[in-house]
């Protein structure tokens, strides 16, 4: 008789029944109802695992595969959730064992042979981490692409603006060269979590047991076969205790999320009437339930506080894991609640992001009609100097000087600051140099820069890429 209830997968050594709130503190099943899916998929390989050593036979596997594919068929519509609430279950693999006892009594008394939550979590936790990064790397692509296929448009209109530093006007670029940025970054987030998934292939914790191994004759390379991993993992110590590739889908996504959120900032400023660079659409704007004219860009606003979430979730989980010894501790419950919190938010934050995005639409006139604002050419005229014998150095001074100037009389660089620029350093020749927004990008000539040719080169490459 099991003093500690039902659903309970221990209790035969206490004599006393546990204290309701400490079991209730114990619980993580809010937490890792998420992982049923793929708890499912580690029980079902490890019935093949135990019908193959002879430990249960063909009608018990039978009689437990079925349960667990009907678990499977509860799981979508909230059925099974429901289930193991009502079980009063400690966590997630305790409920499907619960429920497998309740479906099949007689063969689900054989299901917990030679496992242990333990290898049972790090395995679950594993295969979440691999979903989660293709979910990842799924989203990150589409909005690369995206990026992409605005840039595209953007190139062949010659859409310009003015770059900032430090949110100042630093230099003329175009809004193809903005979005290829854009491109850049989730280009990067996708392979972050492609590199994560192939890591989530590589050994099944399935088989460790408590912290071990086990005396059963269990053939792991059975269960790493079926959940697709390269082979069993090789330390049953380590393999219990491992949550690198869990923290590494929580570090991806907190990366992507962070990408997003730089994404976001500065497409909150660029919506504001202030700026007026790009208007969010209806469909991806909010109202205020007080002032009629508003028009809010909150999932921008939103990303960018996920952002903060994640950031603080993963601190967490390596926080929570950083005094736990080797093998398994319950600590390691929390540092599970914290990446399944953190990648779940950090992935509902980019599918967000990649729905507003198609909502943004350009003011390009507002763009241009800035674009040559705070003396954004002055670099160029710089470069000109210097390419003329002037020294850098004394090139800066000139034509900080020349700024200093024409930003007194109200007016922007001309030519005749040209002139008396040539005046000054006693260039033998005239100073010709870019004035102009468009012609200040078309006349740089570094490879990876903003001149039209840069960025068609760039974009086919990472369309190459993709
Ligand atoms: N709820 C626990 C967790 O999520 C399950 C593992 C329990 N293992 C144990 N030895 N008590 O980590």
């Amino acid at each position: 008789m099991n003093k500690a209830g039902p659903a309970l997968q221990w209790g035969g050594r206490f004599a006393d029944a546990p204290d309701a709130a400490l079991l209730a503190f114990g619980s993580s099943l809010e937490d890792d109802l998420v992982l049923a899916p793929f708890d499912v998929a580690c029980s079902q390989a490890h019935v093949a695992t135990l019908a193959a050593a002879g430990i249960i036979d063909v009608g018990t596997a039978h009689a437990l595969s079925s349960a667990l594919q009907a678990i499977a068929d509860e799981i979508p519509s909230g059925e099974f959730a429901a289930q193991a609430r009502a079980l009063g279950a400690e966590d997630v693999h305790g409920a499907i064992d619960a429920r497998v006892r309740a479906l099949a009594p007689a063969a689900g008394e054989w299901l917990h042979a030679g496992r242990s939550r333990n290898d049972q979590v790090a395995t679950t936790l594993t295969l979440y981490a691999r979903d989660r990064a293709l979910r990842g790397a799924d989203l990150c692509e589409r909005i690369a692409r995206f990026a992409i296929d605005s840039a595209k448009k953007a190139l062949r209109d010659e859409t310009v603006l003015a770059a900032t530093t430090h949110w100042q006007p630093a230099q003329a670029i175009l809004l193809a060269f903005w979005l290829g940025a854009v491109a850049e970054m989730f280009v990067r987030a996708r392979r972050r979590f492609g590199r994560v998934a192939a890591d989530a292939r590589e050994a099944s914790p399935l088989g460790s047991g408590a912290c071990s191994g086990s005396t059963l004759p269990l053939e792991r390379t059975i269960a790493a076969q079926e959940l697709d991993f390269a082979a069993p993992s090789r330390n049953a110590l380590d393999s219990v205790g491992d949550r690198d590739v869990a923290l590494d889908v929580l570090h991806a996504a907190t990366r992507a999320v962070v990408a997003a959120s730089r994404v976001s900032e500065e497409l909150v400023i660029w919506c504001t009437p202030a700026f007026g660079y790009a208007r969010l659409g209806d469909a991806a704007s909010t109202g205020s339930s007080l002032m009629p004219q508003k028009r809010n860009p909150d999932p921008f606003e939103l990303v960018r506080a996920a952002a903060a979430v994640a950031t603080g979730t993963y601190a967490s989980a390596l926080a929570s894991l950083g005094g736990v010894a080797l093998s398994y501790h319950r600590d390691l419950q929390e540092t599970k609640a914290q990446v399944i919190r953190g990648t779940e938010r950090g992935l509902a934050a980019l599918a967000a992001f990649a729905a507003a995005l198609p909502h943004v639409h350009w003011n390009a006139q507002a763009m241009t009609a800035r674009a040559g604002d705070g003396y954004v050419v002055a670099t160029d005229i710089a470069d000109a100097l210097i390419a003329h014998g002037i020294s850098p150095r004394k090139a800066h001074l000139l034509v900080g000087n020349a700024v200093s100037v024409a930003e007194r009389d109200g007016r922007a660089l001309g030519a005749r600051d040209l002139t008396a620029l040539a005046k000054a350093a006693k260039l033998k020749g005239v100073l010709k140099a870019p004035l102009e927004p468009l012609a200040s990008i078309r006349a740089k000539k570094t490879a990876g820069s903003t001149s039209p040719e840069a960025v068609a080169r760039a974009l086919s490459e990472l369309e190459a890429i993709l």
